[in-house]
């Protein structure tokens, strides 16, 4: 993981340094390889009730959903599972959608709930009663826990070189914050995706929201997110939400939202309703970490996508910035960004530091162009492709790195420690702001 020097590589640090106000800004620069193309995927012929697109995500406490597909629309939606390779003494019964979109009928996709289960535990299963078996580790209880992020994966050279990189990295759970298949109506690469990224979502939880490419919306034919929601259950029945769009879960004492930024946000809205819920609800005694994700970022100085969060950022951050979110992930611009902790658009040490991580390596391409000069409240920005690792160390202190991929071997091209807000006194001070936040009607 460590750098290695690029004799061919024209790298430029740009120090910036205001000496009134002690301001550093750090802007890195490269030559940066092209897109890549859009992986082929051969055809290959497969018993019609085989598992296939196999992905697991966290379903409550001590509890993991297990979702794969069949051809066979008969095929049973059952998981066996066990600690042994092979010997699997539990068996847990679910539940299966499927959906047409035009011309195209899906799968059989199954989503079968299991546990509960005990944590930092390797897990052998089965799903339908047949075909190869997998195995996932459960997240630990207690720190330290990793987080690998990328967003705006797609499916391309670059989305696969990202998701090498990813596994390279001891992490146990992926946290992606929108813009999956970029299917785009097209339904079969939804199937092509949930092959790709088998290997690892069927072995590490991987918790997602949407973006824009997963609306797939066709006024007066087709409502947003069909395929989405049918095929990236996420558990927001049991955070106590009533869709699949936005919902929060906790896992080894950090509380995290995903918000939908292609949902309803405004402040007589179903999620905004949810969200002052389910922050009444978070403990920072027992979760001392709070961490979100939504797709359009609030803070983000490059060109594309500038001004889209604006919105959704004036409704939701003032109750965000009084519930103390430690850390806010996005995606949507296709470049690497990381603010200092910031709010109301200038730094505030108890606001949130914002990231930017809609890297993954979809087929659009980098955006290269940002808004100069760099604002002040922007420590980092690079438009490459890449990933993050969020390493949650203990209750106060966590340590983000950004991992570029250059030329095929995952760079660490930015890294910082961040300190908890609980630690550093910003939610006492603020607890009886967010109170009348959350109480007011
Ligand atoms: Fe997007």
């Amino acid at each position: 993981m460590d750098p290695k020097p690029k004799p061919m590589m024209f790298l430029t640090v740009l120090c910036l340094i205001t000496i009134s106000s002690i301001v550093v800004t750090v802007e890195a620069e490269y030559v940066r390889p092209l897109p890549r193309k859009t992986l082929h995927f051969p055809w290959s012929r497969k018993a019609s009730s085989y598992p296939q697109q196999v992905h697991i995500s966290l379903a409550g406490d001590n509890h993991m959903r297990i979702t794969w597909t069949t051809d066979d629309k008969f095929a049973p939606s059952v998981v066996e599972y066990g600690t042994s390779p092979g010997r699997y003494l539990s068996v847990n019964q679910g539940e299966s959608t499927s959906y047409d979109y035009l011309f195209y009928s899906s799968g059989k996709i199954h989503h079968t709930v299991i546990g509960p289960l005990e944590p930092n535990t390797v897990y052998f299963y089965r799903c339908g009663g047949q075909g190869p078996g997998f195995q996932f580790k459960t997240p630990p209880a207690q720190f330290p826990i990793t987080f690998a992020v990328a967003g705006d994966l797609g499916q391309t050279g670059w989305t696969k070189s990202t998701l090498d990189h990813i596994d390279l990295c001891k992490y146990d759970l992926h946290l992606l914050p929108g813009d999956l298949s970029y299917a785009d109506y097209v339904q079969g690469k939804w199937d092509t995706f949930g092959e790709l990224v088998q290997p690892l979502a069927s072995a590490r939880p991987w918790m997602v929201t949407q973006g824009n490419h997963e609306k797939e919306y066709i006024p007066l034919i087709k409502d947003g997110f069909q395929s989405y929601n049918a095929r990236w259950k996420m558990p927001y029945e049991e955070s106590g939400s009533s869709s699949n769009l936005y919902y929060s879960f906790e896992v080894a004492r950090i509380h995290v939202i995903m918000l939908g930024s292609y949902t309803d946000y405004d402040k007589y809205s179903d999620q905004y309703t949810w969200l002052k819920a389910d922050l009444l609800k978070v403990d920072r005694k027992k979760t001392p970490w709070l961490v979100v994700l939504f797709h359009v970022p609030w803070y983000n100085s490059n060109r594309a996508h500038h001004g889209e969060g604006d919105h959704m950022m004036a409704t939701m951050e003032p109750l965000l910035h009084a519930a103390s979110v430690d850390i806010m992930l996005a995606g949507h611009v296709h470049a690497y960004e990381r603010t200092k902790r910031v709010n109301n658009g200038i730094s505030d040490p108890c606001g949130a530091v914002h990231i930017t991580i809609g890297d993954g390596g979809n087929r659009e391409g980098l955006a290269h162009n940002y808004l100069n000069p760099q604002p002040e409240w922007s420590e980092f920005r690079e438009a490459s492709f890449g990933h993050g690792e969020l390493r949650m160390v203990n209750s106060t202190h966590a340590f983000w790195s950004w991992h570029r991929n250059d030329d095929d071997e995952p760079v660490r091209s930015d890294q910082v420690w961040i300190t908890s807000l609980a630690s550093s006194g910003c939610v006492a001070e603020k607890r009886h702001e967010l109170r009348k936040i959350l109480l007011a009607p």
